[in-house]
């Protein structure tokens, strides 16, 4: 069993979760997931790892109430205990086997959107533990939707907050911030975008304009996590990829976006 050591609600539907899972924590890396089943009867929720902490053995996660399970999921206290935390799954952010040096020298831009901020955060941060200093823009539909911005704020070289409704921070999508700061002069070798797909989708058509190399993490269904059932298949370039072992970052210019939404 899994216990949850601390649970917060970041906003509406949107909640946080500490849970001991010491194997998980001692060799994670940012970029990789975990499954997650709250009892033997349980659905399979995958889940992109938000921060680790390796003395304590945690693992944070956050998730959006979207259906029956997640809903359930959210009824869960601390105390309470996942009966399976499985993983980490998936292959680590190509940018934490980059050497520290070549990273220092580069632009690197995060685009984060809504619950997407969450697999956003361990990045920046392993990138600012090793003194690399990244520019994040972080969108939400509105403020009372915005989560993670002080922690980003500790983290992030310039943070670029936007709205949709302009109730916070920039008005309009990320897509809009990533044109706005490219047209002031500021120049990107590459782009990391995570967050809902249609939002991948149109950050991707922007920055090939842009000529910005991007990465985005895809989250399809997935069933076992380890490349056996074909769920989470996706078309990158030519190649058929499965999303859980293959990923799940992909160079975001060869993704068929189209046939994934
Ligand atoms: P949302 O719908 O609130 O969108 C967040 C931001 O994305 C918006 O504020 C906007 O700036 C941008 N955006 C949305 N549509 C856009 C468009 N057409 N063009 C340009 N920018 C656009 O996000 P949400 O409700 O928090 O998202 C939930 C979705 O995110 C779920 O489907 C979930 O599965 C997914 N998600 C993905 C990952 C991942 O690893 N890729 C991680 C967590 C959540
Ligand atoms: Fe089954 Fe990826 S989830 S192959």
């Amino acid at each position: 069993m899994y216990p949850i050591v601390k649970k917060e609600q970041l906003a509406d539907k949107i909640f946080l979760m500490d849970v001991k899972a010491e194997r998980v924590a001692k060799t994670c890396m940012p970029g990789q997931f975990i499954i997650v089943k709250i009892d033997e009867e349980g659905e399979r929720i995958p889940l992109t790892i938000c921060d680790y902490d390796r003395q304590k053995g945690t693992i944070t996660i956050v998730f959006q109430t979207v259906g029956a399970e997640t809903t359930r999921m959210s009824s869960l206290k601390a105390g309470d205990a996942f009966h399976d935390f499985v993983g980490p799954l998936g292959c680590p952010s190509e940018l934490v086997s980059e050497e520290i040096d070549a990273l220092k020298k580069k632009n690197i831009l995060f685009v984060a959107g809504g619950v997407g901020t969450a697999p956003v955060y361990p990045q920046v941060k392993w990138l600012h533990e090793n003194g690399v200093a990244a520019d994040v823009i972080v969108g939400a539909k509105n403020h009372d939707l915005l989560i993670l911005e002080d922690e980003m704020k500790a983290v992030a070289g310039n943070l670029y907050v936007t709205t949709d409704d302009g109730s916070y921070g920039r008005k309009g999508m990320v897509t809009q911030t990533i044109q706005d700061l490219v047209s002031e002069g500021k120049k990107y070798d590459v782009c990391i975008a995570i967050g809902p797909m249609i939002m991948m989708k149109f950050t991707c058509l922007l920055t090939k304009k842009l000529e910005i190399p991007t990465i985005v993490s895809m989250n399809p269904i997935m069933v076992d996590g380890t490349g056996m059932c074909g769920a989470c298949r996706l078309i990158v370039g030519d190649e058929v990829k499965f999303a859980c072992v293959d990923g799940p970052e992909f160079d975001g210019h060869q993704v068929d976006f189209d046939e994934m939404l």
